[in-house]
């Protein structure tokens, strides 16, 4: 049988994660790195993590020895002469992806596909760069590749519709969901996602809620796996600030996406989440304690207004829970509604894929098209209407959600 081969540049977490996916899946693998050993060294923290899964009996021997055998070290461009398909995971730089794309290219077959797994550079530039841009495609894994299923297949605007194919193709055969996306702002998942952070820091400065109440209820009533201020934390409050900035620059500043003043004056504080053992929480007490003090303000709902959140939750939550919890879950999850309409409104992908990234790249419990299909269109107008009367008229004036949900 033909062994197909994938050339990955860069062994860091990405690339060494999506070696071990397709070494797992039966391509043989050239692995590239800035120098012969820094590429041994990615090898060997595959194969230990290969070793872990054997002992645990969650890899059968067979599969743990074949894909050790196909990990190979590419310490030439030649190396990659029978490549399929080329995935670059290094630095988040275009300048420099784009040299080490064209330092290989006069070794590469004809055909290669040139995948770069950047999750803020746009495709069509890169594509331009290399002076390929038919043969460039947006592989977008996430961290940790070998664990999660989404893979985000970005179409650069110059990009062959076959190489999209071939790369969802592959990407399928690697046991993983896609999600095509076009060349915008954060794709799919960076994008759609932003509402979940910005928010809960939003609630948290209007101090309806504090950071443990907003957990909870996102985690119990919404049925996420983490609360936003949790995640924030574990992504680190820097790396989450600087992707909101981003793209809502990148987006032309929405109202919805406006960066959030608390957020960021916490990590100019240098308070960056569990790296720096203090961001939402602090990590010196077990369990961590809530570390943003809220000016405390009671959640006043008029009987109009209590009905409609607590009918949006009987709608849309795992359980609904108290009145703020609703409230609290209604006005996140709302606002997630509110960006998959907007990026499906700018052709960012369809809703089919909105819902799989969503649900894959980030575990949404359910993807936003199908959720808000549950709560129906109507009532998370009202929610909108509601929240743009008594909290920021301009923030929640979107476009309507009727129309696109069904
Ligand atoms: N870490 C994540 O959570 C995550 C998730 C999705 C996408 N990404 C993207 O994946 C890419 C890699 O991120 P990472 O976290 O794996 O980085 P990393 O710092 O862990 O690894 C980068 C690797 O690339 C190597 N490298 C740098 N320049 C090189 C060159 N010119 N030629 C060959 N090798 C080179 C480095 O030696 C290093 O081993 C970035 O574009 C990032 O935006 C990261």
């Amino acid at each position: 049988m033909h062994t197909s081969t994938v050339g990955i540049i860069g062994g860091g977490t990405m690339g060494a994660g999506i070696a071990q996916v397709a070494a797992m899946h039966g391509w043989m693998v050239e692995l590239r790195d800035v120098d012969e050993p820094t590429a041994r060294h990615a090898i060997d923290g595959i194969i230990q993590r290969l070793d872990r899964l054997l002992e645990k009996g969650r890899l059968s021997a067979e599969v743990h020895d074949d894909a050790v055998s196909r990990l190979c070290v590419a310490t030439c461009p030649d190396c990659l002469s029978e490549c399929e398909l080329v995935i670059e995971a290094i630095v988040e730089r275009l300048d420099v992806k784009a040299a080490a794309f064209r330092e290989v290219l006069p070794s590469l077959r004809p055909d290669a596909i040139l995948a770069t797994n950047t999750s803020s550079l746009s495709v069509t530039k890169l594509g331009e760069a290399i002076g390929q841009p038919q043969r460039v495609v947006g592989m977008h894994f996430f961290n940790p590749a070998p664990l999660m299923k989404l893979v985000e297949v970005v179409a650069g605007d110059a990009s062959d519709p076959l190489v999209i194919d071939r790369v969802a193709e592959i990407a399928h055969q690697w046991g993983k969901e896609v999600a095509r996306a076009t060349d915008a702002p954060g794709f799919i998942v960076n994008h759609v996602a932003r509402p979940y952070y910005l928010e809960a820091f939003r609630l948290l400065e209007e101090g309806f809620a504090g950071v443990a109440e907003i957990d909870k209820a996102m985690r119990e009533v919404g049925g996420f796996r983490m609360g936003p201020c949790e995640l924030a934390d574990l992504i680190g409050m820097d790396i989450n600030t600087a992707a909101a900035r981003s793209v809502w620059e990148q987006l032309g500043q929405p109202p919805l996406l406006t960066p959030n003043t608390l957020q960021e004056s916490i990590v100019a504080r240098g308070h960056l989440g569990r790296k720096t053992k203090l961001g939402c929480y602090d990590y010196s007490t077990d369990p961590p304690a809530p570390a943003i003090e809220v000016q405390h303000r009671v959640l006043e709902l008029s009987d109009e207004q209590r009905e409609l959140v607590n009918r949006f939750a009987q709608h849309g939550a795992v359980v609904p829970g108290s009145e703020l919890q609703n409230y609290v879950f209604a006005r996140i999850v709302v606002c997630i509604f509110a960006q998959a309409t907007a990026a499906l409104r700018r052709g960012v992908a369809q809703r089919q894929d909105i819902d799989t990234a969503m649900r894959f790249g980030v575990n949404y419990p359910r993807g936003p098209f199908e959720w808000m299909r549950a709560v129906g269109p109507d009532l998370c107008n009202a929610m909108l209407a509601f929240l743009a009367r008594s909290s920021d008229p301009e923030r929640y004036a979107v476009e309507p959600l009727t129309g696109v949900a069904s």
